[in-house]
């Protein structure tokens, strides 16, 4: 990814969409062999039961002009054993990037709190993932049809789903209803109270890097974070990723070290030349992100399966001395990586066009990037475990012009969502782990009494959204408490205020 001119700065880009936030990352290579074919679904299964029912409903394919007047149909999971009525809350999930059911799953929180709050439970998909596209298997076919996927364009399918919901369901007409999202779902639950305080009373954003946009914070944070992610768990372990590089370079020089990586490293597809080992490089700098992300103190099945603290088992792997051999330092990188691609010893080869699951949409997280989500991020190899690489918005551009046939706007974000102007707002949480690469980007600090950060020092990406366990460190116990305290609040200062419409 680093020598590869064009290729490789959409690929970083992609990293950000990890923040598919949780934002599930975008490997080019895969990108590219997958654009404009459809996406399936993947699974990964709650460690408790939950139960829903699966809606649809009709929206809008374009809610801000009157020439297409189409509509589709949005997915939502609706979960209300526990809710009170007539007026118990709503906890409304505001959908990322992917199948809505995947994030459902994965949102345990919500689940283990419907009961205390008797509050109804609503996830709703965000269109163009999942099973919610405009133009149906075409909605990828071409840009025209891409051109109504837009952050704007799902919270005003969020606002409208919940008007109609509160109309149609008896009992919901006084519901106050919380927004509740993590990653890029969490940008969007911060950025529909923001928009729509006339719809929701208050939002969690969890692990939401609002401010990843140009000119709001360093470029070179995110892989600052992972980089000390490694560092402090195993000796020499950021040092010997550093290194790594360069030793991936010697190797693969030749054709007889490109077999030996080939085999040593157990991939499906044989490296062939110095461009794979430009991408291989890339896969494996994904595959580092994506163990800082779900860093979790326990056994988990996120984007992979892992092992508890799988950055410590990684670690063990990679304690080698400054005196090893370029081969001796690339079999612990093999694996080191096979922790996080084989912990349950089920796969037969490693595929470097995979790094995450597959309920992820890449290509359209590949558009947001390259439209309104211009999230910069770069390296220097000092401050963190990476080749160095600037961000280059020239660059960046040509190759969203080259994919898509679009240009992004770099400030558009800062100017629809406010960038670091946002006091004027009320009622939002913001989350964030100390682990969380993407916490670089989130809001840290209390900005006033109703807009409030809290951070999760041993947290990693979206921590306390997930379900409790018994290996949770305190801080996240703590911040879902506190959460909850919020969540008590707005919903009594809405019964205080009844709605009139
Ligand atoms: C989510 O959980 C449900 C019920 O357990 C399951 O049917 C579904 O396949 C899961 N979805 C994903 C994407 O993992
Ligand atoms: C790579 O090759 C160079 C030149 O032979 C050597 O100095 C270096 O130690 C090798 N390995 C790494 C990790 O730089
Ligand atoms: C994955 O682990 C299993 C069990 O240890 C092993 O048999 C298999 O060869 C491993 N796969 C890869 C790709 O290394
Ligand atoms: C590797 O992953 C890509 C993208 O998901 C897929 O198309 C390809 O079939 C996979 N290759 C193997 C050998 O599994
Ligand atoms: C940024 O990319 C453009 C287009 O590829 C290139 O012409 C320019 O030299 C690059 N700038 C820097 C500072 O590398
Ligand atoms: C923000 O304020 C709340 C409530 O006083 C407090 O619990 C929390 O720790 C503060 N957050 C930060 C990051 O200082």
């Amino acid at each position: 990814m680093r020598a590869g001119g064009g290729t490789q700065v959409l690929d970083r880009a992609a990293a950000t969409c990890i923040l598919a936030l949780w934002l599930g990352c975008l490997h080019v290579a895969a990108l590219k062999s997958r654009l404009f074919t459809r996406l399936g679904g993947a699974s990964d299964s709650p460690e408790n039961p939950i139960s829903y029912d699966t809606l649809y409903f009709d929206q809008k394919i374009d809610h801000f002009g009157f020439l297409e007047d189409g509509t589709f149909k949005q997915r939502y999971l609706v979960a209300d054993k526990h809710w009170q009525q007539p007026g118990g809350p709503v906890l409304f999930y505001t959908g990322n990037e992917g199948d809505i059911t995947w994030f459902c799953n994965n949102t345990g929180f919500m689940w283990e709190i419907a009961e205390e709050l008797g509050a109804m439970l609503v996830f709703a998909e965000h269109r163009y993932y999942g099973e919610s596209l405009p133009f149906g298997q075409d909605s990828y076919s071409d840009s025209k049809h891409l051109n109504y996927l837009t952050s704007e364009q799902a919270l005003a399918d969020f606002a409208v789903l919940i008007k109609n919901l509160k109309s149609s369901s008896p009992g919901a007409q006084q519901s106050p209803v919380i927004a509740v999202g993590g990653s890029y779902g969490g940008m969007l639950a911060a950025w529909f109270r923001i928009k729509y305080p006339n719809v929701v009373v208050g939002a969690l954003a969890a692990s939401a890097p609002i401010w990843q946009f140009p000119g709001m914070v360093p470029c070179g944070d995110f892989y600052r974070i992972v980089t000390q992610d490694f560092a402090k768990s195993g000796q020499n372990c950021a040092a010997n990723i550093r290194k790594s590089w360069m030793a991936i370079n010697n190797v693969s020089s030749t054709a007889s070290g490109l077999q030996w990586l080939s085999e040593e490293f157990s991939l499906c597809a044989p490296l062939k030349n110095e461009n794979d080992a430009v991408g291989f490089k890339s896969w494996l700098q994904e595959t580092w992100v994506n163990l800082a992300m779900v860093d979790y103190p326990y056994e988990a099945n996120f984007l992979q399966p892992l092992p508890r603290w799988p950055i410590q088992v990684v670690c063990k792997y990679l304690a080698l001395d400054a005196s090893v051999s370029d081969y001796q330092l690339l079999h612990g990188v093999s694996q080191a990586a096979k922790v996080y691609y084989n912990y349950t010893g089920s796969s037969s080869c490693l595929n470097t066009s995979q790094t995450a699951t597959s309920s992820l949409g890449y290509i359209g997280w590949s558009y947001q990037a390259c439209t309104e989500m211009v999230m910069p991020m770069c390296t220097d190899g000092i401050q963190d475990m990476f080749e160095p690489e600037g961000w280059n918005f020239t660059a960046f551009s040509d190759e969203c012009s080259a994919m898509f046939g679009v240009r992004p706007r770099a400030d558009w974000a800062g100017t629809v969502y406010g960038g670091k102007d946002i006091a004027s707002h009320s009622n939002i949480i913001f989350s964030n782990g100390g682990l969380d690469p993407w916490s670089c980007g989130g809001v840290t600090s209390n900005i006033t009494d109703s807009l409030v950060s809290i951070v999760i020092p041993d947290g990693a990406h979206h921590l306390d959204l997930r379900y409790s366990n018994d290996q949770d460190p305190p801080s996240v116990s703590a911040a879902r408490a506190l959460e909850v305290m919020y969540f008590r609040e707005w919903i009594k200062q809405a019964k205080k205020t009844p709605l009139t419409s």
